[in-house]
């Protein structure tokens, strides 16, 4: 379990003293960004390809001055009130129903958007735990996830007051059935499966876990913060996609994120509910304050209005047709980074991850060390645990570094076979 950050107490200290204050005078504009660049020098540079998660960018100069144009529009307006500003009212409700039927929602869905994935599962799970007060008359539930699943779903628990149950995976790395069936009992609100999840990039089994769930009376999350935009296209594309949305009659609910593989700038996602009428559990109304009656149905009060713009704008830019063809390009990127990591000694792909998302280990070296030397080339890729690996979420970006990474990759298992007198390929 991740622990609180090790900071001793000396340190605490220090930084307790450390104190910054408003400067008394303003300074000018050159020299207020001087001092920003400065800093951001010391960021990771992910323009370059280099970075593997956290940013999802296309590498394409005219998606992103859509993004610019949209974010610039919209900077200083507030999402929190849509009746002041209906044209945004407008795009989140074209947005959202352009998410729900990528996911084939019925007619009689509901969704909102939010400000990424956790708000989007905080809010599902919200639901999930008034609709089995009012329908059940459960008090104090649980909800019931694999190990792979998002921390959000922990941390929604923390938040509402429920249990979080975890469950074991199998060996391949998606959710053990049999742990989830053994882990749901009267009091459980919410089962969840990912499609996909984040440290493998594998498939939960949705149709199993939502049957199961629909056989108990439980809501269902099949949670698609990253393949909501993956999944679709590649089943364009004529790969072969386990079902894992509203087609499977126990998926009640699922979370997409706009700003992963949409390519939208941070801030946008959605939550959709297989039932309009369900998402009237998140959404809040309070009339006791002096200033009318105040309404939301997100977890912030006053919203940034340009993700809702960028959104918009970044989905009408590409089309399907734009993200069909980005999907194209990836999935041969992704391919061709599977091949060159089997074939360096030792290495082995973990699970099997259909999409652009991929964790691998060594079976003859210590991938953590192998990981240190390719922090040091300048390559940010993440890391798994359980057993040790390197993780890369693939963007269209790094199209064009995937030679130069693997035989980076190459010469780093080969430098750390060399430390411990291991024949190389270079001997
Ligand atoms: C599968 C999955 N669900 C949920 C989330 C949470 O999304 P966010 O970081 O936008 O809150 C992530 C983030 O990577 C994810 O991979």
């Amino acid at each position: 379990m991740a622990g609180k950050p090790k900071v001793s107490s000396d340190e605490l200290a220090a930084l307790r003293q450390w104190r910054v204050t408003l400067p008394e005078h303003g300074r000018s504009s050159a020299n207020v960004f001087a001092e920003m660049f400065q800093r951001k020098c010391g960021d990771a540079d992910w323009s370059g390809g280099r970075v593997f998660s956290l940013i999802y960018p296309t590498g394409r100069s005219d998606v992103d001055s859509v993004l610019f144009e949209a974010n610039n529009a919209y900077l200083f307006e507030n999402a929190l009130n849509p009746l002041r500003f209906p044209s945004l009212g407008i795009m989140q409700h074209e947005v959202v129903g352009m998410v729900s039927s990528l996911l084939n929602a019925p007619t009689a869905s509901g969704a909102g958007f939010s400000a990424g994935g956790t708000e989007s599962i905080l809010l599902s799970v919200l639901v999930s735990r008034e609709r089995a007060k009012a329908e059940r008359g459960i008090e104090r539930g649980n909800i019931v996830f694999p190990l792979s699943a998002h921390p959000a779903f922990a941390k929604a628990a923390f938040f509402l007051g429920l249990e979080a149950r975890p469950t074991a995976l199998a060996s391949d790395f998606r959710a053990d059935v049999n742990a989830v069936v053994d882990a749901v009992d009267e009091n459980t609100v919410l089962v969840v499966g990912s499609a996909y999840g984040f440290p493998h990039g594998v498939i939960d089994p949705i149709e199993e876990l939502s049957e199961v769930a629909l056989a108990r009376g439980v809501a269902f999350h099949s949670d698609s913060c990253i393949g909501g935009f993956v999944l679709p296209f590649m089943e364009r594309l004529g790969f072969e996609v386990p079902a894992f949305d509203f087609r499977l009659p126990g998926v009640t609910q699922m979370s997409c994120d706009i700003h992963k593989y949409g390519y939208t700038t941070k801030g946008a996602s959605v939550v959709v509910y297989r039932e309009s009428d369900w998402m009237n559990h998140q959404m809040f109304g309070y009339d006791q304050w002096p200033a009318g009656f105040y309404w939301t149905g997100s977890v912030a009060g006053a919203r940034a209005a340009s993700p809702v713009a960028a959104a918009w704008a970044v989905m009408n830019y590409l089309g399907e047709d734009g993200y069909v063809e980005l999907m194209r390009g990836l999935m041969a990127t992704t391919s061709r980074l599977r091949e060159g990591i089997g074939a360096i000694r030792g290495l082995r792909i973990l699970g099997e991850p259909i999409g652009p998302l991929l964790s691998f280990t060594s079976d003859d070296d210590d991938i953590s060390a192998i990981g240190d030397v390719m922090d040091d080339r300048g390559w940010h890729l993440g890391r798994v645990t359980g057993p040790s690996g390197l993780h890369m979420m693939i963007s269209p970006l790094h199209a064009a570094n995937i030679e130069a990474i693997l035989e980076d990759l190459t010469r780093a298992v080969d430098s750390h076979a060399e430390s411990r007198g291991a024949p190389t390929r270079y001997n």
